[in-house]
């Protein structure tokens, strides 16, 4: 047995689709409830589906009993107010599983590589049946930030960067890529994140909607790069320091998702 993968991401991993064209779309996101919920970076959250269909953002293998990643229960109070982003969530067809809108507030690169996590969304996913990946919708119109992949955590080689304008939209398996987003706005960006299954139906979705494995990675100058590699290891040694003072000895991963 093996998991139900997507064909479309099988050579890089993630694909960049088409553009949204959403200028005519209402601008749902501000309307919305969102709790504080860190991730990577300074961010809120505004659950559209959830676990129980409550405002919450915990993994669903928290909650008792755990599953994995699939079957989230939409939120009434807020599908209401979002029924455009539901839609798009939704057009696929597949399985939908957490599915919200995450506020970040703007950061720095070096904010962004010591940001960077896999995701844990396949635990408890039963064999034979479709891995669960992400996407990114970007709402606000951020074409300056980058959303950062990286094969191996510590090696910036690795690192693809892809832009996120408004009504950009990047499929990642986010368990196989560290990720995390560089927002060099001003302003919050907003973007809505979905847990899709794979299968059929998010494969036509995938060519249907113009899947590129292979879009332009932005470049960035080496000296900034090399000064975002230091403090990032700088950071970690500080944290683990900090750890090792109260007679933790701390794995070097930060416990993001
Ligand atoms: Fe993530």
């Amino acid at each position: 047995m093996a998991f139900i993968t997507s064909p479309a991401l099988a050579e890089t991993g993630y694909v960049v689709l088409d553009d949204h064209p959403q200028s005519a779309d209402p601008i749902e996101w501000p309307e919305l409830d969102y709790i504080g919920w860190r991730s990577s970076g300074i961010t809120r959250f505004a659950p559209l589906a959830s676990y129980a269909g409550e405002i919450e953002c915990n993994g669903f293998w928290n909650h008792t009993p755990p599953r994995t990643d699939k079957d989230g229960v939409w939120i009434g109070s807020q599908i209401a107010k979002a029924p455009v982003l539901v839609a798009r969530a939704q057009e696929p067809g597949a399985n939908v599983g957490r599915c919200r809108v995450i506020e970040l507030q703007p950061n720095t690169y070096a904010d962004a590589i010591y940001n960077l996590h896999q995701d844990d969304n396949n635990r408890l996913n039963e064999d034979g049946t479709g891995w669960v990946v992400r996407a990114w919708m970007n709402l606000t119109d951020d074409a300056d930030s980058l959303l950062i992949l990286r094969s191996d955590r510590f090696d910036p080689a690795t690192e693809i960067r892809l832009p996120l304008h408004a009504g950009s939209r990047i499929i990642v398996d986010t368990q196989r890529f560290w990720h995390a987003v560089w927002h060099r706005g001003t302003a919050p960006r907003y973007s809505l994140i979905v847990s899709w299954t794979s299968g059929p139906e998010l494969d036509a979705y995938l060519a249907e909607n113009g899947a590129n494995a292979h879009p332009a990675s932005v470049d960035l100058p080496a000296a900034l790069i090399a000064e975002g590699q230091a403090e990032l290891h700088r950071r970690i040694e500080e944290r683990r320091r900090a750890f090792e003072a109260h007679g933790i000895i701390m794995e070097p991963t930060p416990p993001l998702n």
